[in-house]
């Protein structure tokens, strides 16, 4: 499966297909977002038609259903499902308290859903992934259509006090429209470049009218499994 693979690819194949030797059978195993989850779901898809690895996934986005149920894997909802006993994601960034920032795929409010309602939370990068300080990656913030307007400068107004670099504040769009999330909500992309106490801009994010989630993962992953594109693997 890696033979051909730019030495990015094969960051992302080599970590998810370690990250896949946490998944046991009769698992209920949360599915991620992203380039490097695909590689996750693929690896799994594997493991069920070859090894006869049975699995419930639940996945975070539209995406990953569609390609989860392509690879043959079950999927339940969340609801379905209740808790999950693993979730293996891919991230923006990582830091190294392991706090991460997600959402560059749009699919962060589901993430961050079925993370928290997992047992152990893995997160599978390349190592460009690894940062000393949050904040280089865009961060994404999820919020209502309505009133978008108010709400970006709702946002712009609270970062003047945050321990931040750079406060512009961007709609994600989707060519000439607002990119939509799965769950019909807008994005909003907050260039910060580096964010001092992240812990704090999450809690205040998330007190706004208007914004359903942020893209700040606090405490939430357990272990970040990181590939290199020479096939080398490491563990955090
Ligand atoms: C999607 C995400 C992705 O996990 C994140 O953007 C990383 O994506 P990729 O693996 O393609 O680099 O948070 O919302």
């Amino acid at each position: 499966m890696s033979a051909e693979l730019s030495p990015i690819d094969k960051a992302k194949f080599v970590a998810a297909r370690r990250a896949a030797d946490f998944v046991e059978d009769g698992m209920r195993v949360g599915l991620g977002t992203g380039s490097t989850a695909a590689w996750l779901v693929r690896c799994l898809g594997e493991m069920v038609r070859e090894n006869g690895l049975r699995i419930r996934g639940v996945p975070t986005s539209s995406r990953t259903a569609s390609l989860a149920r392509d690879e043959g894997i079950e999927v339940i909802t969340l609801d379905e499902a209740r808790w999950l006993d693993i979730t293996i994601d891919g991230a923006d960034e990582f830091d190294g308290a392991l706090n991460l920032i997600k959402g560059g795929g749009g699919a962060l409010l589901q993430e961050k859903i079925v993370a928290t309602a997992s047992d152990r939370m893995v997160v599978i990068a390349d190592a460009a992934k690894e940062v000393a300080h949050l904040g280089a990656f865009p961060l994404p913030v999820e919020v209502v259509p309505f009133g978008w307007r108010t709400t970006e400068a709702l946002v712009a107004e609270a970062l003047e006090s945050m321990d931040v670099m750079g406060r512009e504040t961007a709609l994600r769009m989707n060519g000439t429209e607002p990119y939509v999330t799965d769950e019909g909500n807008y994005i909003l992309d907050l260039r910060l470049g580096r964010i001092g106490n992240a812990r704090q801009l999450a809690l205040v994010l998330n007190q706004m009218p208007g914004v359903v989630e942020n893209g700040l993962f606090i405490d939430i992953c357990d272990t970040v499994v990181v590939g290199h594109g020479d096939g080398r693997l490491e563990l955090r």
